[in-house]
């Protein structure tokens, strides 16, 4: 079988043509930036070992697993990722959530931490970090992706990410470590127990309603990281009612929601005092995250 006849026996699976090239290139050992060398090779004959692991392969993709998790790795923010089943197989749409919180860390109308924050030893900034520098945590952080795509665009901010899952920490803290990215990690559920300020905390939490029609075509994918409660809210509810004490007078808390929620996070937003209440829309055009100020009594005051 040649190269070209390969790809077609993996359409022929049902597989998207991209994600048949890609399967393709990772039997082969190449990089998926090896798309064009695919077309100039067609006619080469495909290595039977090769073909073996696309044959097994191009089922598990057929079978409705993630990409990432059968070639190991996902694209993010400019970023290579490792991935697998312990975490969510991170979204492009998510780097909506990267951009705005970058905007918003790049702001200077955030109180700077070393006025405002308590001493704490959850995180020791590293000498390159400077005290006053603008700080973020990264909630329910799954393979570290918001965080790192956050800590490789502004290596000067402290950034701080966290999960529930122990195996998600592990999957995080290992694209650190690969990534030479100095992220500081917590275990802990959302804000609960952490007793320290941030300049933005931003979170893709989980949002499917536990009911959802939606899940049963996301079985590959840890359940933790996708349903939350009856109506998908739970966490989001959680994080909304816990941020403000654990945000710098000026500071943002920005969420990735569900495409039909955002309406409801505004409101929920407002009603716990956040002003500047925003959505910002996905790759796709559908609101798909949403924010506000945290202005805090010292800015209210003045
Ligand atoms: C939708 S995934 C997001 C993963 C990653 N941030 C991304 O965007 O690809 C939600 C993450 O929240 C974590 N999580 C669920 N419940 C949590 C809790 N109570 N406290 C902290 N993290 C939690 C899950 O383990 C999962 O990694």
């Amino acid at each position: 079988m040649t190269i070209a006849q390969a790809i077609q026996y993996a359409l022929s699976l049902g597989l998207e043509r991209l994600d048949a090239q890609l399967l393709v290139l990772h039997a082969l050992g190449r990089s998926n930036r090896e798309r064009a060398w695919l077309l100039a090779h067609g006619d080469d004959a495909m290595p039977a070992t090769a073909l073996a692991q696309l044959q097994a392969q191009a089922a598990r993709r057929a079978a409705g697993e993630p990409l990432s998790y059968i070639t190991g790795h996902k694209e993010f923010y400019g970023l290579t990722l490792q991935v697998d089943a312990r975490v969510l197989d991170p979204r492009a749409d998510t780097e909506t959530l990267v951009d705005w919180a970058l905007e918003v860390l790049d702001a200077p109308t955030i109180a700077a931490p070393d006025v405002v924050a308590e001493p704490t030893a959850l995180a020791a900034p590293t000498s390159a970090t400077p005290a006053s520098a603008p700080t973020l945590i990264d909630l329910g952080t799954g393979s570290g992706a918001i965080a790192l795509a956050i800590k490789h665009s502004r290596p000067l901010f402290q950034v701080h990410a966290l999960d529930f899952s122990n195996d998600a920490l592990a999957v995080a803290s290992a694209n650190a470590r690969r990534l030479a990215l100095d992220v500081q990690f917590h275990q802990g559920s959302w804000l609960q127990g952490l007793d320290q300020q941030f300049s933005v905390i931003v979170s893709n939490p989980p949002y499917i309603a536990a009911q959802d029609e939606h899940l049963a075509a996301l079985t590959h994918e840890p359940l933790q990281a996708l349903a939350s409660g009856d109506d998908g809210l739970d966490d989001i509810r959680t994080i909304i009612g816990q941020a403000h004490v654990h945000l710098l007078p000026g500071g943002w808390l920005l969420l990735e929601h569900g495409y039909d929620q955002a309406a409801t996070v505004r409101t929920l937003l407002q009603s716990a005092g956040f002003t500047q209440v925003q959505s910002r829309l996905d790759l796709a055009g559908i609101e798909r995250c949403s924010g506000g100020q945290w202005l805090g009594r010292a800015l209210i005051n003045d």
